[in-house]
Formats: C-alpha cells, structure tokens, sequence
C-alpha cells in the first residue's frame, strides 16, 4: 500500500483506491496486519472483483465496490448472519441517499424488479490472534449502465443510474452504507428481532416458487420463511421441508 492510496478518504474515513483487485482482498490483508474493526475500503474499479460461489464480480469504472472489516467477539458460525445484515444496510442506504427502493433476494442479493443491483459476499478472515473476523465486500451497480456488463448478464442487471436517471456520488452512497452498517451491526450485536423481522419483510423470495441448486441440479421448492440463523425454510416437491443455510436459488431453473 503507497502513501498516496492512505491520502485518500471520505468523511466517514473510509480509504479511496483508484484501483486494486479486490476491496475483500485489499481488506483481509489490513486485517492480517492488525487493522481496527470498522476499516473500510472503497475502489474506484476492480480488476478482480470476487462474488460468491467463486465466481467473478464484474467491476467497471463508475460502480461502488467497498469492503468493511467488522470483528464481532461472537463465535464463528454467526458471522455469516452478518450477511443478510449488510443488506438491509445496504436497502436503507439506497432508500436515503438515491431515493431507490430494491428488495432482497435470499441470501445477499438487492434486486429491483428482479434484476440484480447490488451483490454481497462475506469472507472469514483470522487475526494475529487467531481470532475470525469478518470482511463484508459490497458491491452497487451505481453509475454504471447495463451495457457496461457482458452481453449474457445485461438481461439481469439494473443499475442506480437507470433507475433515477441520475448520477450519484460514489463517497456519498458509501459513507450512507457505513453509516447504516454501523447502526444495524449495533442491531445485530444485541441479537435485535426487529432485524430479523425488517429482513424478511425486504425478502422478496419468500411465498414464492424457487429452484434450489444443489449438486449440479436444479431443485423446485417454495421459499416460505427466514429462520433465526437468516436460512430459508423450503418445501421441496415432494413436500419435505429444509433450513437452506448456504447456497443459491432462484427463480428460474439455474444452468
Ligand atoms: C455476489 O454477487 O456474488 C457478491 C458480489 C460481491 C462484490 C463485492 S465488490 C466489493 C467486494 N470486493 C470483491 O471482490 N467482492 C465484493
């Protein structure tokens, strides 16, 4: 890291990259090294944005990729609950700062009209300490246009832009999505129902038919609730029920 990329922030302190492969990378690095819980990092552009399931996150030029290291005192299994936390964050932010409604689809994904419009990937990261922390990478669809993604994924993307015909400052949606991360992680922290409640209440899978991916198949189940760990309660055709804790579904059958 060069001192001209430390010079750079925003009025929340968030750091500004013009470039770096990844926030989620650049973060779990500065977490290694020590950095403080709340450590934020935004990126102009990503070379090698990571989503969820291994793949990649395209990143043009415009759109906001930021990552914020949180370390909860609080045992590994829930920090992937931090997840669906960073998206009501992330919904409140839009709602204030661009005056755009999305919902969530289960687990991570802000949608509005079922195209996608932000994505969410949490990753596990040990201090010196040996303890897991957690880096929350987020990516917004936010100056970009829906020409600026590959042909294959322009049918199921929107961008903030498009919906408000508007541009919006990058600095400013990210300190909104800090300054709404660190209300709702205090939420969080106090095991907060009402968190759970405005979740599901967000979650636009729920009521509806869904295909499960599950080794290489996709599986038709109806999305009925949110359990207390964020997992998704379905029913599966043949009418047995499952907590979904990890994974993807979908709307339509996934290839
Ligand atoms: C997904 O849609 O599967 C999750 C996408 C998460 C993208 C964000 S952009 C900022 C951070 N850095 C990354 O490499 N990924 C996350």
């Amino acid at each position: 890291m060069s001192d001209r990329d430390m010079m750079n922030c925003t009025e929340k302190g968030i750091l500004v990259l013009p470039e770096t492969d990844s926030t989620n990378t650049y973060t779990k690095e500065l977490a290694r090294r020590g950095a403080a819980h709340g450590t934020a990092v935004l990126a102009l552009r990503q070379t090698g944005g990571r989503g969820r399931m291994g793949r990649s996150f395209i990143s043009p030029e415009k759109g906001l990729y930021m990552s914020v290291l949180l370390r909860p005192d609080c045992p590994a299994e829930l920090l992937p609950t931090l997840t669906p936390c960073a998206a009501v964050a992330v919904h409140r932010a839009l709602c204030r700062t661009c005056g755009v409604t999305a919902e969530i689809k289960w687990p991570n994904d802000l949608v509005v009209n079922g195209r996608k419009l932000c994505g969410i990937l949490t990753e596990g990261v040990a201090g010196f300490d040996g303890k897991l922390s957690a880096v929350i990478g987020i990516g917004v669809n936010l100056n970009t246009n829906t020409e600026d993604f590959p042909r294959e994924l322009q049918d199921t993307v929107i961008t903030v832009r498009e919906l408000t015909g508007r541009e919006t400052r990058i600095c400013e949606l990210a300190d909104s999505i800090y300054e709404e991360l660190v209300t709702v992680y205090a939420r969080w922290l106090k095991g907060d129902e009402s968190l759970r409640a405005e979740y599901r209440e967000l979650c636009v899978s729920l009521g509806r038919d869904i295909f499960v991916l599950r080794n290489g198949e996709s599986l038709p189940a109806r999305a009925l609730d949110i359990g207390e760990d964020y997992s998704l309660l379905a029913e599966f055709a043949d009418g047995h029920r499952e907590s979904i804790r990890f994974g993807e579904v979908s709307i339509r059958p996934i290839a």
